[in-house]
């Protein structure tokens, strides 16, 4: 069944206008917290390019680590393809249901990828085309720090690049309808979580910008703000040693389904300290996301519901009567593979807390939030030897029941954890990991 018509004026999202966390709240209740209408006969809209300016290809494979590294090296072709590869680029082909198909290092809702990456460094302002692992030279200009003005709280060193990450805002909307654009939000986060990931680990002290004046941004980049926004910044200092690893490198969504088997409890609480660690954002959460694990076979620990208590670390039980199947729909493909997994993972946090402080934008900046969160647990669980699907799909009143979530809070993305099933679907991998140093 197709998704219902576009939102009417009062119903608008993105808000046109400010409302003070209004405009959201009424978004949330009759389109971010429904199950989604899905068409999965719907495409995605096609990416964005930029016809008629210059074409830098990128080497592939790139050399991981790149030989260039500190000031300057985020200037150089051959470093920014290295980030940009295992950032958003092609890293596989697989075989599947539909066919042979190309994958990414980072998962995106549906497949649709509705999010474009730019680069600002000292050579000029960028459009990454993933396919053609290729740049698209939209000015030779130094833009760093006319960019770096629009952020509402700009790094104290200038920049040395910064990942401009936007948002096509109609990309998923043919196969989710408005639930979309929660969708988007919640994918800007992971792909702003591999960005943080990869320049951490070259030390570029990285931070992720949800502040910022979108307009005076999306102007800078030359795009429509009716159809593109720049909903993220990722900025970093001068880069050491670029050497992404093989699990992230080799992320991918556990399509075969899990074995119904147990998982190791140290491999699940490595999964939830990984992901509970601080993000580095440019804006404090008011209420941070809380983390929950629903336990179906998780060796020595009691099946049903738990919360991570952050202080501690450990897990504190908080039901035993439901399990990961419960958080889904009867009868969808979210309860198979709740039926399957040996646990579920969820991101819980606080619409309400932020509408004061940051308006209608904090809708999207918990999204953005959560999204963060979920790329670390799909990561965590390949670094642990694990499969994980990030999934959507939950019916949001029965998992806040099941998780017996406090007053406003609310449950934002799953993740399905175990073991997955034989060696997963054939798959090619086309990036070798750096060989460790
Ligand atoms: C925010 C988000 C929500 C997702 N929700 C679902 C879901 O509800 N069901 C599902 O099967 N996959 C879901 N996925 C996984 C995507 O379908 C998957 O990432 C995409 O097809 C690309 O495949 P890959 O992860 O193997 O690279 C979700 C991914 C993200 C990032």
């Amino acid at each position: 069944m197709r998704p219902s018509a576009p939102a009417a004026d009062a119903d608008a999202y993105p808000p046109p206008v400010e409302t003070g966390g209004a405009a959201a709240r009424r978004y949330h209740a009759r389109y971010g917290s429904v199950l989604p209408a899905i068409d999965p006969a719907a495409g995605s809209t096609a990416p964005k390019h930029h016809p008629g300016v210059p074409v830098l290809p990128l080497p592939f494979p790139p050399a991981l680590p790149p030989a260039a590294a500190g000031p300057g090296a985020a200037a150089d072709p051959e470093w920014l393809g290295a980030l940009l590869a295992p950032l958003n680029g092609v890293t596989r082909v697989g075989w599947g249901d539909t066919g042979v198909g190309a994958g990414r290092p980072v998962p995106s809702g549906g497949g649709t990828y509705p999010a474009e990456v730019y680069t600002a460094t000292a050579s000029g302002l960028c459009h990454y085309l993933p396919a053609a692992h290729a740049l698209e030279l939209l000015s030779p200009a130094d833009l760093r720090a006319d960019l770096a003005r629009s952020l509402a709280r700009p790094p104290l060193e200038p920049p040395e690049l910064l990942l401009l990450i936007s948002t096509r805002l109609t990309a998923n909307l043919a196969r989710y309808g408005p639930f979309g654009h929660r969708l988007q939000a919640l994918d800007t986060g992971v792909l702003t979580g591999q960005a943080l990931t990869l320049l951490e680990s070259a030390g570029a002290a990285p931070t992720a910008h949800a502040l910022l004046a979108e307009e005076e941004a999306g102007r800078l980049l030359g795009l429509d703000p009716g159809t593109e926004r720049v909903h993220a910044v990722v900025t970093a200092g001068p880069p050491g040693r670029l050497a992404p690893d093989a699990p992230l490198l080799r992320r991918r969504t556990a399509r075969s389904g899990f074995e119904p088997a147990p998982v190791a409890p140290a491999d699940l609480l490595t999964v939830l300290d990984r992901a509970s660690r601080p993000v580095a954002l440019d804006h404090a959460a008011p209420v941070g996301c809380d983390l929950y694990v629903v336990a179906n076979r998780v060796t020595g620990l009691e099946a049903g519901c738990h919360r991570l208590d952050p202080r501690t670390g450990r897990l504190a039980r908080v039901a035993g009567d439901v399990a990961p199947r419960d958080l889904f729909p009867p009868g969808g493909p979210g309860e198979l593979a709740g039926f399957e997994a040996a646990c579920a993972v969820l991101v819980t946090g606080d619409y309400e807390s932020g509408y004061a402080e940051y308006g209608d934008r904090w809708y999207r900046m918990l999204n953005l939030r959560a999204g963060v969160l979920g790329q670390r647990i799909g990561l965590a669980a390949a670094r642990a030897g694990l499969g994980a699907g990030l999934r959507c799909d939950v019916d949001t009143a029965a998992a806040d029941a099941a998780l017996r979530t406090p007053a406003d809070r609310t449950t934002l993305l799953a993740a399905l954890l175990g073991r997955e099933r034989g060696s997963g679907a054939p798959v090619q991998h086309l990036l070798c990991p750096a060989a460790p140093g």
